[in-house]
């Protein structure tokens, strides 16, 4: 496998961009590829079976670009459709989950730990699953919440409205009172709102599932020898290639607010269809 391939990211839309900032944070000199299915977006509301569809063809497409590494940036397909993105890879494949839980379980103070997601995510208990596999102590309790509305108010730019607050306070409030100390954002989207979350419920660890895949997919590729080696230089432009399945008009100004940094023109593709050269 030659280093100089690229990365391979998905998701549902642009969510998963607060993934690949956190990759681009850790791993500044690789090369990525990055798939947004925003025509088919929101996953996190959907079935199981259909996820999987999804996810299989965005794999495929990834594939069909000769990545190293499949990175499920998106926490839906993490909990309910690995099973598919495994079978249809032959390179290393990094998921939102595991990662994340054992972050949690290393953060948290008093064993409670409490996941937030989307529906599909919290239905499908894969956090909780995994969170208690890999606890030793029969200790630990895990809550969850899903918070479908955090996808659309945060797509919307909401970050530190009014409307935000209330909504969070709705979801969240009963959670806290049970004194949960660490909070795994289970989904792309949330950690949009840790300075909120933070305000509004002090002393609470938050868990960023996307900076701990990070974690995990330097060690993945640095034990299989094609870790790109630190050049001495400052990237100020890393190297990403985006692809979109839709391409809405303010898709520019909500990838920059994800990613932090201004993005080049997306290609709009159909994965699964026309796979492009
Ligand atoms: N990317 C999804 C996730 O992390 C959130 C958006 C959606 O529902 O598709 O679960």
């Amino acid at each position: 496998m030659n280093k100089d391939r690229p990365i391979g990211v998905f998701d549902s839309g642009i969510g998963g961009l607060s993934v690949l900032k956190q990759f681009v944070r850790f791993m500044p000199y690789e090369k990525y590829i990055y798939l947004g299915d925003n025509a088919h977006v929101p996953y996190g509301n959907k079935s199981a079976e259909t996820v999987k569809e999804y996810a299989k063809e965005c794999t495929e497409f990834l594939l069909d670009k000769k990545v190293k590494m499949i990175v499920v940036a998106c926490n839906t397909v993490s909990a309910v459709a690995m099973d598919v993105v495994r079978s249809v890879s032959d390179v290393p494949v990094i998921e939102m989950i595991k990662p994340a839980a054992g972050a949690a379980l290393r953060a948290t103070v008093n064993g409670k730990i409490a996941v937030i997601g989307t529906r599909a995510t919290i239905n499908s208990k894969a956090y909780s699953n995994e969170i208690l596999k890999l606890s030793d102590s029969k200790k630990i309790k895990v809550l969850s919440e899903a918070c479908p509305l955090f996808v659309p108010i945060i797509e919307e730019g909401w970050i530190r409205h009014d409307a935000t607050r209330l909504i969070i306070e709705e979801y969240l409030n009963d959670l806290y009172k049970t004194g949960v100390d660490t909070l795994v954002l289970g989904c792309t989207h949330y950690p949009m709102l840790a300075k909120l979350l933070t305000e509004i419920y002090p002393g609470l660890t938050l868990i960023d599932s996307g900076e701990h895949a990070a974690v995990s997919a330097v060690r993945v590729l640095a034990e299989s020898s094609v870790l790109k080696e630190e050049r001495n230089e400052y990237v100020v432009k890393p190297e990403i290639e985006f692809f979109v399945s839709d391409l809405p008009a303010n898709f520019n100004e909500q990838a920059q607010r994800f990613l932090g940094f201004e993005v080049n023109s997306p290609k709009r593709v159909v994965p699964g269809r026309s796979l492009p050269k």
